[in-house]
Order: C-alpha cells, then sequence, then structure tokens
C-alpha cells in the first residue's frame, strides 16, 4: 500500500497572507499524523512564499513519521538541508513567478547542477527522491545521479480534460513507474492528485509513496485536517 505524504504548504500559505502566526503548519502536522500521515511534506521555497525556515526546524524536531523536505537544487537550500537533516529530500524546479510547480524537474538538461546537490544529501544520509515527468530518460538520469527514488508528476493526469486524455496519461504513468521499478528506483507520484483521481494512482503496483497537499488542505478547512487526512488515507488503501 502506498503511504501518504501529507503537503502541509499552503496552511503556511494562509499564515503567509497575514505574516502572523496562524495557522501554524506545526500544529497542521500533529493534527496529519493524527489522521494517519505516513510522511509530512513540505517545500522550503527560494522566494519563502509559504514554509519559513523556522517552520522546517520545529518540524524536523517534532515529527514523528518521516519529514519529506522539497526543494531547489541550489546551493542556499542545500545547505540548510545539510543543517537540518530531514530522512528524503525530493529535488524539484523552481521559477518565481510560478503558482505551483509545473512540469518536473529536468534532470537530463541540469546534471552537473544536481549532481553537486545529490553527493551531498547522500553523504549526510538524507534519501534522495527527484520529481520528474514520467520520461524514461529522467528515470535512467535520476538512478545515474544516485536517486534512491522518483517522483513522477501526476499534473497532466490530473488536469486532463477528457476521459481518452486522462487514459492516455495514466497510461504513461503506469509505464514510466514499471521502468522506474525494474531500474531499481522507489516510485513516488504526486502532484493536483484529489479525492476524486487518487484511486487509479494509489492502484498502480509498487506506487511507494503518494505527495498531496492543496486537496487535503482544502477539505480540511472544512472538515478538519485530522478527518481530511484520514479520508486519503482510507482511498488509498482502498
Ligand atoms: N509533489 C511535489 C513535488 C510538489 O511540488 C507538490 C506541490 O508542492 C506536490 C507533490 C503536491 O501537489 P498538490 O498540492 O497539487 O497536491
Amino acid at each position: 500500500m502506498a503511504k501518504l505524504g501529507v503537503n502541509i504548504d499552503h496552511v503556511a500559505t494562509v499564515r503567509q497572507a497575514r505574516r502572523t502566526v496562524e495557522p501554524d503548519p506545526v500544529w497542521a502536522a500533529a493534527l496529519a499524523e493524527l489522521g494517519g500521515a505516513d510522511l509530512i511534506t513540505v517545500h522550503l521555497r527560494e522566494d519563502r512564499r509559504h514554509i519559513q525556515d523556522r517552520d522546517l526546524r520545529v518540524l524536523r524536531q517534532t515529527v514523528q513519521v518521516p519529514l519529506n523536505l522539497e526543494m531547489a537544487a541550489e546551493e542556499e537550500i542545500t545547505r540548510i538541508a545539510l543543517d537540518v537533516l530531514p530522512h528524503q529530500v525530493t529535488l524539484v524546479p523552481e521559477k518565481r513567478e510560478e503558482v505551483t510547480t509545473e512540469g518536473g524537474l529536468d534532470i537530463v538538461g541540469n546534471r552537473q547542477r544536481v549532481k553537486r546537490c545529490t553527493e551531498q544529501l547522500l553523504a549526510a544520509g538524507i534519501e534522495v527522491s527527484m520529481f520528474i515527468d514520467p520520461d524514461e530518460r529522467q528515470i535512467t538520469a535520476s538512478k545515474e545521479l544516485g536517486a534512491q527514488g522518483v517522483e513522477l508528476h501526476t499534473g497532466r493526469y490530473a488536469d486532463a480534460e477528457s476521459q481518452v486524455a486522462r487514459q492516455q496519461e495514466f497510461d504513461q504513468l503506469r509505464q514510466a513507474g514499471e521502468f522506474a521499478i525494474q531500474s531499481g528506483l522507489k516510485l513516488h507520484m504526486g502532484h493536483g492528485l484529489t479525492y476524486r483521481n487518487v484511486v487509479p494512482i494509489a492502484q498502480i503496483p509498487h506506487v511507494d509513496e503518494l505527495n498531496i497537499g492543496h486537496s487535503i488542505v482544502a477539505r480540511a478547512l472544512m472538515v478538519g485536517f485530522e478527518a481530511a487526512v484520514r479520508e486519503m488515507k482510507r482511498l488509498i488503501s482502498l
């Protein structure tokens, strides 16, 4: 059964809208754990749009399940990761204007930069996963650079406007997933997953981890964080 990584960035987004102290993502992490989260995921962006350095440090001390840090393969954030030592880092692309992470990290086109960062993280005992499009070249490059896992970008599947298009995106994810497993990588998936579209993805063979943020936080506003996580956990266990 896939593990559920609950991304709590958007709790911090609400707090940062007023630059105040609430809601605190640290509280959300505790409630997510009570709801059955297997990991807590945060993205410390270079522009500090939502999660702040303090959040990451306090979460590292308080979260009982593994902490997954999403980050760009950049020097400043790498230094922070090496200091805080999350259990896992997921390398993601970052552009300042984007609303959310658009497209996977181009490992093939950024080999040197990703390699430098990955080597330092691995040497510190941090597991490294790479957030990439479901593309065999990117999977092979991730493996060559030493990643233990890949997170396949499910955004195109989530955004597909017709049943046919969705099925095509799904097939691509399934095939790329199989290739990742054959390559000896752990298989993670995420982005745009919701209560309505998660079940087929969770049932892809050997999916080890799903990272889900916006949909859970949106539901948590209505029913509470623990209940929202518990319901997502139930769906991925079907
Ligand atoms: N996985 C990665 C690598 C991401 O960057 C994000 C968005 O921060 C997610 C998963 C979660 O996406 P969503 O908020 O659409 O569930």
